[in-house]
């Protein structure tokens, strides 16, 4: 009984072809397709180096040849005797052989070298701009970890593909091809016996090669995966302490772990399994050679100088069949590699400009909301539905809600970072989708709910928008928000290295920053998303004046958690489930004893005390 229930799982039904694109292991592509597109794309101005590297190639696989050459006189005139200048001669041959061939190896391989890493370093600058010009709901949902997995890992292999493999490919080739020329010259009937067994050895290495490719690129993604879980966890670390995580995420990143070294060994038995098969077959030409040829010297009707030249081509050719069988491995994994970068590539984004999109051109800076509507691809209901306001030009709206009333997704929509299912966003007139980005993004800050600061200095922070801006400029935005005083207090003042996230500063000092960086940019439109986070009441004071110093002259749409914002306000506007339930002013929505009654006296007097 139990026997048939482990019977059973045994043979329970595993899907034998990938049922593609889930997990990046989707159908292989043709090898032929893949490298033509990376010629094409990355390999332009190297075919000199390329042709150079050839040259070099040939020149190693002439002087290989020329070794198992100089065997049959060496041996012939040692067995014979009869010209001690011959020997001479022969002699003085192989270290100017040797010395070519190693000149010719070096040369090749700095050149392959240097094509490679250039292939590569042009990818990784056409995957990074790709990427950075994806629309945010990529970003939403990928995850950052595997996305720089693709330029760490994947690429490292395909690297090692391109130098390494086309080296061998190339230089192994050539050497191969000029061993085979010369076992036929020396004597065709042993050729044609050691040949009958080597192309046995090429099937093997076809079928376990695509084995190797699916195992490369189970290791590629699962790589991506083990950065994703490090850098989660390393940044969660706290939170993964105090509620005693450790051991549940210590199996999370074994199980990975593992599951990578699973892929590496199925790479590397195939390996070792084809220099198996190869030994094999080598053992049996060599027997059939020596029989063969043995027999023949001895009759007389082959010179020992011939059979040993012959012996050693064939001890010589077995190291690069043996490498050949290899670079299918890692011309695999560069396979794999080449598709997943191409997969990316192909990823189109989500927003694109319009052909011929006119600059955005701000007046008073008034912005609309139309009757927007918006659902997330991964969201439940829509977001926004029917929304429709008005920020006045020049004046200040504030929108309020409970949270998940859809105040940030609004606010979102102003630079397109999403676009409405239905529905309009428009600015003086013009829908943001009809402009270009360039011109949009010029035309506002924004400071988002997360803070996000940059693992760089103060100064290098607040400038991030004008990295010409001058110090008194840089001060003077700071001054602005209320930050000149603690920054002046730091170690290393405006220099002072902030780290990451800005872990070296405080929440409120923290906002400052990003406040006195919105200031610099000096743009028309100004999106305020204010952190829920309270701070004590000093900091909550210095960042309130930093707000409004900030939005004075500019159409500012700020996002309020505090009464003391609100209040400021030319127009409040009260989210509820993604449209406006109400709007006026303070008093004028405090009368009607609404939505905004109650917010005032739960969720937005609470950040005031
Ligand atoms: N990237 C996303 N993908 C899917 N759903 C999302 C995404 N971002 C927000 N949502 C959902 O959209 C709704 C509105 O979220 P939003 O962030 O706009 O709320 P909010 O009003 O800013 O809330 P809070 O005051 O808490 O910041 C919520 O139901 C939320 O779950
Ligand atoms: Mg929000």
């Amino acid at each position: 009984m139990s026997r048939a229930t482990i019977t059973t799982e045994f043979i329970s039904p595993v899907p034998a072809v990938d049922p593609g694109g889930m997990n990046g292991l989707g159908r292989s592509k043709g090898a032929p397709a893949l490298i033509l597109r990376l010629i094409r794309a990355f390999m332009h101005g190297q075919w000199g180096l390329m042709a150079l590297a050839m040259g070099c190639m040939g020149i190693v696989a002439a002087m290989t040849a020329s070794i198992a050459w100089l065997m049959k006189p060496a041996v012939n005139e040692v067995f014979a005797g009869k010209d001690p200048a011959v020997l001479t001669l022969v002699a003085i041959s192989f270290p100017a052989v040797f010395m070519a061939k190693g000149l010719a190896n070096y040369g090749q391989r700095t050149l392959m070298n240097a094509v490679g890493t250039r292939i590569i370093s042009r990818s990784r600058e056409a995957l990074y701009n790709h990427l950075q010009g994806m629309d945010i709901a990529f970003f939403a949902q990928s995850r950052t970890a595997t996305l720089v997995s693709r330029f760490t890992v994947d690429l490292t292999l395909l690297k090692n593909t391109i130098t390494t493999g086309t080296m061998a490919l190339g230089r192994d080739a050539v050497t191969m091809v000029g061993l085979l020329v010369s076992l036929v010259a020396l004597d065709l009937d042993l050729a044609l016996i050691a040949g009958t067994v080597f192309p046995l050895a090429i099937l093997p290495i076809v079928i376990l090669g695509r084995r190797v490719r699916r195992a490369a690129k189970g290791m590629q993604s699962e790589s991506g995966e083990l950065d994703a879980q490090l850098l989660q966890i390393f940044q969660g670390i706290r939170v993964v302490k105090v509620y005693n995580a450790e051991e549940r995420e210590a199996e999370r990143v074994g199980g990975t772990i593992w599951r990578i070294y699973h892929h590496l060994m199925r790479s590397e038995t195939v390996g070792a399994s084809i220099s198996m098969v190869l030994e094999i077959l080598s053992g049996i030409a060599f027997a059939g050679v020596v029989i063969y040829g043995g027999q023949r010297v001895t009759e007389g009707n082959l010179d020992p100088g011939t059979f040993f030249a012959f012996l050693t081509s064939m001890f010589l050719l077995y190291q690069p069949i043996k490498r050949l069988g290899r670079v299918n491995i890692v011309a695999q994994e560069g396979l794999a590699a080449m598709e997943r970068l191409f997969d990316v590539l192909d990823t189109p984004p989500g927003l694109r400009e319009k052909p011929d999109a006119p600059e955005l051109t701000v007046m008073g800076g008034e912005i609309r909301f139309e009757a927007v509507r918006l659902t997330y691809a991964l969201g439940e209901g829509p977001a926004l539905s029917d929304l429709t306001l008005t920020v006045p030009a020049g004046g200040t709206a504030a929108l309020v809600g409970r949270s998940g009333a859809g105040k940030s997704t609004a606010l979102q929509l102003v630079p397109r970072f999403y676009d409405a299912d239905e529905g309009r966003v428009v600015i003086d007139g013009q829908d943001v989708r009809d402009v270009t980005f360039r011109s949009l993004w010029k035309a506002i800050a924004m400071v988002t709910q997360e803070v996000i600061l940059f693992d760089d200095t103060v100064r290098a922070n607040i400038a991030y928008g004008r990295p010409d801006a001058s110090d008194a400029e840089i001060e003077a935005a700071a001054r602005a928000a209320a930050g000149h005083d603690f920054v002046q207090e730091m170690p290393r003042g405006y220099d002072t290295m902030i780290g990451e996230q800005g872990v070296r500063l405080s929440g409120g000092q923290r906002q400052r920053l990003v406040i006195a960086r919105a200031m610099l940019k000096n743009a028309p439109i100004l999106l305020l998303d204010e952190a829920t986070s309270a701070l004590d009441a000093e900091s909550e004071r210095q960042v309130r004046q930093a707000f409004d110093s900030l939005r004075q002259g500019r159409t500012c749409v700020v996002v309020a958690h505090r009464l003391s914002t609100v209040m400021n306000a030319d127009i409040i506007y009260v989210l509820d489930a993604g449209r406006v339930a109400e709007s006026g002013t303070h008093a004028e929505l405090l009368a009607k004893g609404g939505i905004y009654t109650d917010l005032c006296a739960t969720e937005l007097s609470k950040a005031e005390e």
